[in-house]
């Protein structure tokens, strides 16, 4: 199916963007009106767009129903700085009911249950409970549309980072396991991420992998191996030899085994590569690839 985004209705378009533009980070966004009335909302339409200067930016809509703008728009428009509090698992509760549409001037702080923490540099409170927070001054804000479901993008700039000692390790570094975030998907679905979901794809900054067109014909056509394994296979930055010192009980018997129908031999050692690769074993899988061919 093809979806034509202009013969879509407005609750449409966020309906199908929603649930394909996903998971998206949420920035908890804390802000004060020129009064000192401090707001609280969580907004997912959210990003990091610049790490030098360190830009952030974030999308209150205005409503799809009645075209109403957010108190957070407003706010950023008479005061114009952020605390961007990130959202962890064990705060998704009570952000989502922070996200209420309480009138103008009730601090959705005390609504949802959370602790105003004084910022250092700028107006707006911190959350206590989050473990991380950004203090940022205003740069822009970009208004997207006139029309109910338009976004207005709030660049901001990060002053100040305010992560939790207990993120970090003995040299200052993140351990991104322990941050648990969560994200927002379509409709209701959100995801948490933690160590049981987490995995790394290595990637040489330095070095070029070979790339798929480099891989030989009966690799790159195999039958067995995923997009994924090939993906591993390329990602090496020479074209690997034969190591005459691999020795591996399983692949010897392979080559015995079927040394009579190369056909099968050649399967079979798709497989066992398949395995090793899923295991992240790339140098071995390479060296039983290499021996079939
Ligand atoms: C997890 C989550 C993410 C949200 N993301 C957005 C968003 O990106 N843009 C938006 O306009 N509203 C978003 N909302 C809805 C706003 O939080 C909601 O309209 C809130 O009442 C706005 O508060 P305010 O009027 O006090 O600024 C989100 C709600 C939740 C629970």
């Amino acid at each position: 199916m093809i979806f034509d985004l202009n013969n879509l209705k407005p609750a449409e378009k966020q309906y199908y963007l929603q649930h394909v533009v996903a998971p998206r980070p949420i920035c908890f966004a804390s802000t004060i009106d020129k009064d000192g009335n401090v707001n609280l909302s969580p907004f997912s339409f959210f990003n990091m767009f610049s790490s030098n200067p360190p830009i952030l930016i974030f999308s209150p809509a205005r409503r799809v129903r009645d075209n109403t703008t957010k108190h957070t728009l407003q706010n950023v428009l008479e005061v114009p700085e952020v605390v961007i509090n990130i959202v962890t698992y064990d705060m998704v509760q009570q952000v989502s009911l922070s996200s209420c549409e309480y009138p103008e001037n009730v601090n959705e702080f005390i609504k949802a249950g959370f602790t105003e923490e004084p910022a250092t540099l700028i107006k707006p409170p911190m959350v206590k409970e989050s473990k991380v927070k950004m203090e940022c001054k205003i740069v822009e804000v970009k208004p997207l549309g006139t029309e109910g479901g338009a976004g207005n993008l709030i660049i901001c700039e990060v002053l100040r980072l305010h992560i939790d000692d207990s993120l970090l390790d003995e040299n200052k570094k993140l351990d991104q396991r322990k941050i648990n975030h969560v994200a927002r998907l379509g409709g209701d679905w959100y995801c948490k991420v933690d160590e049981s979901n987490l995995f790394h794809v290595p990637k040489p900054n330095t070095e070029l992998g070979i790339g798929i067109d480099s891989l030989p014909e009966s690799i790159r056509n195999s039958k067995i191996l995923s997009g994924n394994n090939l993906g591993q296979l390329a990602n090496v930055s020479t074209f690997p030899f034969i190591d005459p010192a691999f020795d591996d009980l399983h692949l010897k018997n392979i080559i015995q085994y079927f040394s009579v129908n190369p056909e099968e031999m050649e399967k079979e050692l798709h497989w066992y590569a398949k395995k090793l690769l899923d295991e992240g074993k790339v140098t071995t899988a390479w060296q039983v690839l290499l021996s079939g061919i």
